[in-house]
């Protein structure tokens, strides 16, 4: 029996192949007798397989079977001596979902009949069976089941899909950036999304799409830095015949396939300025003109746009419409670089392990404390694409399941790896936790006095440029700079 959780397709083919198996719970013989005559009778070719027969007297019979080995399609009697056949199409159900069962029932009982195909029976043959009705109801029932268990098969693919690709953080920014997918899910105004590259910018577009009520139409991506520029034009709103040399047919843009679902604008800010001209009607009229063409389409989308640059800068310099970047901003997601939220990076980055482990059959290996604490302090300039190559490399490579922090600086590069190592060779001749107590101390110092210097020693601006309240600054200077920290030096 198939496990509905665990389906496995390519078994079913291969069965396929070789016979279909239908199971016939009756306990009168001679009504089997007439069923099995039936089926015989019955053209079952187009199916294309051989078929084989299993009887039960019994609907626990039936359901033991069921445990036991594969069946393709089930017909079974109403009238059964223990359970009756209404109650094993519930049974069935519960198990199989997808597998066909088919009650046979005389006219004077077709009320029980319909009774059981509100339980889940996929359809109902009158007594005595006629074998060409049998033949076509049970080659529909069978056709269908598949297409019923391929589906189950594509949406648990896209269920794991969903899950590998999901975002994972603890931050207080990472929390923000949670409620903004959640709240530009719920609405259904343009977003945008700025942050470095590897940010996870194109994980979050994908994530409103996902959790909007438009989930199940189009999500399409349009990369802005990818498109020729001379075809983003017709790429984007389409073009009618004869527009250009070589448009030899009407051509939908990306934009109006995307109807009903999202467009996912990604590097807007490299988006020549006569297109920007042209998105903005789009979003404003809530509709395209194709290349050529001289009628409007409607088109009605959600538009999500993202970008590494600073737009606002853009629209100082002249390269990028103030009116665009208001229109693409109603709601702005901004994606923190790693190195501003680090309690982030451990937990992407046993995620990642996690994933990627899996698809390499190495779903057992783990970072070791030291080899998080590594990871933690790197900058990380390219951001969650970065450490997700890192993770790929280092999963590859290590020479066993615990990967350390030794496995994890090999990857690094060099002038990084340099900076992770303790200053003071005698470090390592210390205790872990005193050797860190020690480097931590060193960094500290190290880090006020140059923020202090930076500032011209105004303790206020200090606090500011690091990011951590004037409070705190001061006591940090009294315990590592012996510095009272009360006034400003
Ligand atoms: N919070 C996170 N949780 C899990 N994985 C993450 C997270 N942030 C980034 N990643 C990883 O980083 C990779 C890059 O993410 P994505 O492609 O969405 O970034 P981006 O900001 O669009 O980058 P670019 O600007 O280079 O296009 C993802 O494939 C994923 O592996
Ligand atoms: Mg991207």
């Amino acid at each position: 029996m198939t496990n509905p959780g665990v389906l496995d397709l390519s078994a079913m083919k291969k069965r396929a192949k070789v016979q279909f198996t239908i199971l016939i719970v009756e306990d009168n013989p001679t009504d089997v007798e007439l069923m099995l005559h039936a089926l015989e009778e019955a053209d079952l070719k187009p199916l294309g397989g051989e078929f084989e027969m299993e009887v039960r007297a019994t609907a626990e019979g039936a359901l033991a079977l069921l445990k036991e080995r594969p069946v393709d399609l089930v017909l079974t009697d109403m009238m059964l001596p223990a359970m009756d056949g209404l109650d094993l199409v519930s049974r069935i159900q519960t198990i199989d979902p997808n597998l066909p069962v088919l009650v046979v029932t005389r006219m004077n009982a077709v009320s029980m009949a319909v009774d059981a195909m509100r339980r889940g029976a996929f359809d109902y043959v009158l007594k005595p069976v006629n074998a060409k009705d049998l033949g076509m109801r049970l080659h529909r029932a069978i056709r269908i089941s598949e297409i019923l268990r391929r589906h189950a098969v594509y949406e648990q693919q896209d269920r794991q899909q969903v899950e590998a690709n999901s975002l994972v953080g603890v931050s207080a920014s990472f929390d923000r950036i949670m409620q903004h997918i959640q709240e530009a899910a719920r609405v259904h105004s343009t977003v945008l999304i700025t942050g470095e590259t590897g940010t996870g910018k194109g994980m979050i577009a994908r994530a409103i799409h996902q959790q909007s009520p438009e989930r199940d139409r189009p999500f399409q991506v349009i990369d802005c830095t990818t498109v020729p520029e001379g075809m983003m034009e017709s790429e984007l709103f389409g073009h009618v015949r004869g527009a250009f040399t070589g448009a030899i047919a009407d051509k939908p843009g990306l934009i109006e396939l995307a109807n009903g679902g999202s467009v996912f604008l990604d590097e807007i800010g490299e988006l020549p300025l006569l297109l920007q001209a042209k998105l903005l009607r789009v979003l404003e009229d809530n509709e395209v003109r194709p290349v050529g063409g001289t009628r409007v389409r409607r088109v009605d989308m959600r538009f999500i746009a993202a970008t590494n640059k600073d737009l606002e800068e853009s629209v100082r310099a002249g390269t990028f419409r103030r009116d665009l970047y208001y229109r693409l901003a109603v709601l702005s997601i901004p994606v923190p670089p790693l190195c501003h939220r680090r309690e982030d990076i451990p937990v992407i980055a046993r995620h990642l392990l996690l994933r990627l482990g899996r698809e390499m059959g190495r779903s057992h290996y783990h970072f070791d404390e030291a080899a998080l604490e590594v990871l933690s302090s790197y900058a990380w300039p390219g951001n969650g694409r970065e450490l997700r190559n890192l993770v790929e490399r280092v999963v590859m490579l290590a020479p066993t399941d615990t990967i350390t922090a030794q496995d994890v600086r090999a990857l690094l590069p060099r002038e990084a790896a340099k900076d992770l190592t303790p200053h003071d060779p005698n470090l390592c001749a210390l205790p872990y936790a005193e050797a860190k107590e020690r480097a931590i101390e060193e960094f500290t110092t190290t880090y006020l006095r140059t923020k202090l210097a930076q500032c011209d020693g105004v303790i206020t601006k200090a606090a500011e440029s690091s990011g951590i309240p004037r409070q705190h600054f001061s006591l940090l200077m009294k315990r590592f700079l012996g510095s009272s920290g009360s006034e400003d030096i």
